[in-house]
């Protein structure tokens, strides 16, 4: 079989980074670092009261505010909103605040530390409102946030007849797991900078995943045409989602202080400001009642989920669509109910996060399983292997799985890998000893995440990239898919180069400018790879062919030259733009919540190797052992990278994250007492990839950017479980939580 296959020279291989070498030299500039030779600093008053009507705004007389430029709702040219899904997001609070932080005025100086002075000299009256903190008091309808009801969005997967097939199962287990805020935690903290061109083009560079979609908001705000706005990513520090929609925010505050100063404006968050005012990951609260037959085949699984929105509805109706559509797990079932909805409190909103709702739809539904394995006695990697995804599985949206299903393998690579089921003896074994200061555990998860966006998603956002040949022979790849720390530029070079056949070097990639690129969609959904990678190789082929029939080929440099004098005529380059098409065979009803919800999904299985300290009730990972299904790796190194870093990200989840609330604001924002992972904390992290191809990925590429996050925090939960006995179903598990179980417990 193998030497049949043609081997690959770029794709495949781990080549070093693209941007690598700026950014370990220093000379990647992020916004921060741009030089603007006169810019003001601009920051932000925020509300302090998480709910209320404002009365007015006092300016200190005492004060210089000569020296200063002030924005607040009147100022907003456009229409008042960061448009987005529902446009019912301020850009400034008009009359009243809605959760802590919102930003009511915006002030800019020279100076930065003067603008942050200055904001000591500004007063907010309140008439305040009594705030609605948390999804009880939101479903209690406490107070009426939104609608009649307090839902932000519902959606509601029914396959089968669950009632039915509850009452006939042997067993029935029923289980409630909650999951907190997450923060980002992203290096680079959120920043952006605006200024007006002669010609009255706002242009606003910064940190940010999403060009296109700070295009919009834009446009919506100053009531500008497409082409008087312009987006440019700066060098962005990390993103994990956290800037998939708060840029927009940002970039119209540093926009309307450009506007009104005449001036070029940057505002830069620093640390705490970043950690309170912006979007988190949903908190969910997820209830299961599963019916089993009593050998442990899955006969049933009622779901509920309800999710946190925070005060506006940002991006909650997709992280809630797809937080609903992994439910259910990566698992075979004839009756299915999922119902979720996502509610409205008065804390600062929820958005995008890696994984984007299924960490936490998958935290519960895996976690399930140990208590699952608890009533039958069977071990819950048995459980798995009767019931995971295979070929021709039926998902609960009745999605049935023709190619690419790679659970089962992950499953038992995992398992086999780690020395799972000895692992546990052994670990049984050392628990019944009295002498030993801890007690060991081993937990395995095994999930699925589908690529790209749901359903008819990819069909609205019709992306468009490709790739164009300049007159001097260089390649450049056209996309708005941002680098964010992931790989995207080094993973398109790779593909641009192996479909060309041309020198990895003769590749380039255009930065992220939507006066320069086409919107290939936000990067975003595990899609960059897998979606927008394979229109960046369609586009590719097109400039292949015509490279071919030119005679010309692209084997080297002077070839490529040769071919480009030939190509481009009297015209710089030639771009070669390609429209996604989706595939005819994918079917999705957005009415009913049926049909193939992805094109794909990638899968992936962990097993955790933990002890906790028997005095302390701390707990030390031993390590992680992870086999993920991707499709097709086409830079090792780089997959491996996310896969790495999204299992820390996730041990942090489980384990060490802990965003306390008082009054609907984040108390520890700050990375003193919100704790992330650190070296000392990530234990050796063994990846295995598996790769089941998937005919519609560029050279079977699958998604890999979220997957990673889904896997972790239950396998580790199931650990704890087993090595404590002591059952904490939400997270962090923190040694505070162990203690109190323990101590009700004896
Ligand atoms: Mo994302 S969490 O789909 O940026």
């Amino acid at each position: 079989m193998k030497s049949l296959q043609k081997q690959e020279k770029f794709v495949g291989r781990s080549g070093l980074r693209r941007e690598g070498p700026a950014k370990l030299c220093g000379l990647a500039r992020y916004v921060d670092d741009l030089p603007l030779p006169g810019c003001l600093h601009g920051v932000t008053l925020r509300s302090s009261i998480p709910c209320g009507r404002i009365k007015g705004l006092r300016f200190d007389p005492a004060f210089a505010w000569d020296e200063c430029v002030v924005v607040t709702a009147k100022d907003i040219p456009g229409k008042n909103v960061v448009a987005l899904i529902e446009d019912d997001q301020p850009l400034l609070a008009d009359g009243r605040v809605r959760h802590p932080q919102e930003p009511i005025a915006l002030i800019a100086h020279l100076s930065r530390a003067r603008a942050y002075e200055a904001l000591k000299h500004v007063r907010v009256d309140y008439e305040p409102e009594e705030p609605v903190l948390t999804i009880e008091d939101s479903l209690a309808k406490k107070r009426l946030l939104h609608g009649a009801d307090n839902v932000f969005k519902r959606f509601e997967i029914v396959k089968g007849d669950v009632d039915k097939a509850l009452a006939e199962s042997d067993v029935v287990v029923s289980g409630e797991y909650r999951v907190p805020h997450q923060e980002q935690a992203y290096i680079e903290n959120n920043g952006m900078a605006a200024w007006v061109e002669k010609d009255g083009t706002l242009v606003v560079t910064g940190s940010l995943q999403c060009p296109y979609y700070v295009h919009k908001a834009l446009m919506k705000a100053f009531g500008l045409p497409e082409s008087k706005v312009r987006v440019v990513q700066a060098t962005t520090g990390g993103g994990f989602g956290g800037k998939e929609e708060y840029p927009s925010m940002i970039a119209g505050h540093a926009a309307l202080l450009a506007l009104k100063s005449g001036k070029a404006v940057k505002i830069v968050y620093d640390r705490a400001e970043d950690m309170a005012a912006t979007t988190k990951r949903h908190p969910a609260v997820v209830r299961h009642r599963t019916g089993l037959s009593k050998d442990g085949k899955l006969l049933a699984q009622d779901v509920e989920v309800v999710m946190d929105g925070g005060a506006y509805v940002t991006l909650s109706p997709v992280v809630l669509s797809r937080g609903t559509l992994h439910a259910a797990g990566p698992y075979e079932c004839d009756h299915v109910r999922v119902r979720a909805s996502v509610v409205a409190t008065n804390t600062p909103p929820n958005g995008a996060f890696r994984g984007f709702g299924a960490p936490q739809t998958l935290f519960a539904v895996e976690l399930h399983w140990e208590k699952i394995s608890q009533s039958l006695g069977i071990d819950s990697l048995t459980l798995r292997r009767k019931n995971a995804f295979d070929l021709g599985s039926t998902t609960a949206t009745g999605q049935k799985l023709s190619e690419s299903v790679g659970a089962r393998e992950c499953l038992e690579r995992a398992a086999l890998r780690s020395g799972y089921a000895a692992r546990r003896k052994r670990y049984d074994l050392w628990n019944k000893n009295p002498r030993n200061r801890t007690w060991r555990g081993a937990g395995l998860a095994l999930v699925h995440h589908g690529a790209g966006f749901t359903g008819s998603g990819e069909v609205y956002l019709a992306s468009k990239a490709g790739v164009e040949l300049t007159r001097d022979g260089r390649v450049v790849v056209l996309a708005a898919s941002t680098e964010i720390g992931q790989g995207t530029n080094t993973m398109f070079s790779q593909i641009a180069a192996e479909t060309l056949g041309a020198p990895l070097d003769c590749v380039e990639v255009a930065g992220p400018d939507t006066g320069r690129v086409p919107n290939s969609g936000p990067t975003v959904a595990s899609r960059t790879c897998m979606v927008v990678g394979a229109l960046v190789r369609r586009a590719c082929l097109q400039l292949k062919d015509e490279l071919d029939r030119a005679g010309r080929g692209a084997r080297d440099a002077a070839a490529l030259r040769r071919a480009a004098r030939l190509l481009c005529g009297r015209e710089a380059s030639r771009r070669f733009i390609v429209e996604y098409e989706p595939p005819p065979e994918v079917r999705w009803d957005d009415a009913s919540y049926k049909g193939d919800a992805y094109g794909v999904y990638s899968y992936a299985c962990c097993v955790a190797d933990l002890e906790v300290d028997k005095a302390t009730f701390e707990v030390r990972v031993l390590r992680l052992t992870t086999a993920q299904d991707i499709g097709k790796a086409i830079n090792p190194l780089l997959a491996e990278g996310q896969i790495v870093g999204g299992t820390a990200q996730a041990l942090g989840y489980a384990l060490l994250e802990n965003p306390v609330y008082k009054d609907g604001a984040m108390l520890n924002a700050q990375l003193t007492n919100y704790i992330i992972p650190t070296a000392p904390d990530t234990p050796p992290i063994d990846v295995e990839l598996v790769e089941r191809p998937y005919s519609r990925g560029p050279f079977g590429a699958k998604g890999v950017g979220e997957l990673p996050m889904d896997v972790p925090a239950p396998a580790i939960a199931a650990a704890v479980f087993h090595a404590t006995g002591l059952w904490v179903a939400s997270l962090p598990i923190t040694p505070e939580c162990l203690c109190r179980e323990f101590h009700d417990r004896f």
